[in-house]
């Protein structure tokens, strides 16, 4: 069994170490979070955001969820999204996937989980938007992986069709969204090269005027 007391030690042990290294570490965090960084990712315990790109309490506002999806009828993603970037005033929003996503991977095999099944619908339609490439991947695991970068793609497409995010480019806001991907395997992330910040690249049929 897990001793959750572990939990408390390390915390105590953390605690201290912060403290010595910045005597005012938690005295200034404790006044107010200024995160340059939102960070939308699978819930996956391999993709832990702090650890893989090396940041502190206080520098990034977190959102995570099952195949890093973003559903425009999502009221907690919209939340955090308004959030982050109209009150915190984030500049930059990563969607961040993972290579070996056991969501992408279900939703391909499109077996019977359960609830589950129904939140992996967003993925299956990712999957039947890009039908064509997808089934020309003949090795399953290539074709999952494949399906784990537009995945991202998409997601990042969907951040930037919210009304939060339009209305924050309207107002003048610097705000870039990005997509990145994840290696389970060697630990390294990868920019896709999604990166939308302006409304003029968001296809004119999702602009809100
Ligand atoms: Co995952």
């Amino acid at each position: 069994m897990l001793a959750l007391e572990e939990c408390f030690e390390a915390n105590r042990k953390w605690a201290a170490r912060m403290r010595r290294r910045d005597p005012e570490f938690f005295e200034r965090l404790r006044e107010q979070q200024r995160p340059a960084l939102l960070w939308i990712g699978c819930s996956d315990s391999r993709l832990a955001p702090d650890h893989i790109i090396g940041k502190q309490p206080g520098e990034i506002f977190v959102h995570r969820n099952v195949g890093n999806v973003v559903v425009h009828t999502d009221l907690n993603c919209l939340s955090v999204l308004q959030y982050g970037v109209e009150v915190l005033g984030v500049r930059h929003v990563i969607v961040c996937g993972h290579y070996g996503c056991g969501g992408v991977q279900a939703s391909l095999r499109a077996e019977r989980l359960g609830a589950i099944d129904n939140w992996l619908r967003h993925l299956r339609d990712v999957q039947l938007m890009h039908r064509a490439e997808l089934e020309g991947i003949d090795r399953l695991d290539q074709r999952a992986d494949r399906l784990c970068e537009l995945n991202v793609e998409a997601q990042v497409a969907n951040v930037c069709r919210t009304s939060i995010v339009q209305e924050a480019w309207q107002r003048g806001a610097s705000l870039a969204v990005h997509g990145w991907i994840y290696s389970l395997s060697d630990g390294l992330l990868r920019d896709l090269d999604v990166t939308v910040e302006r409304t003029d690249q968001i296809p004119d049929r999702y602009r809100l005027r």
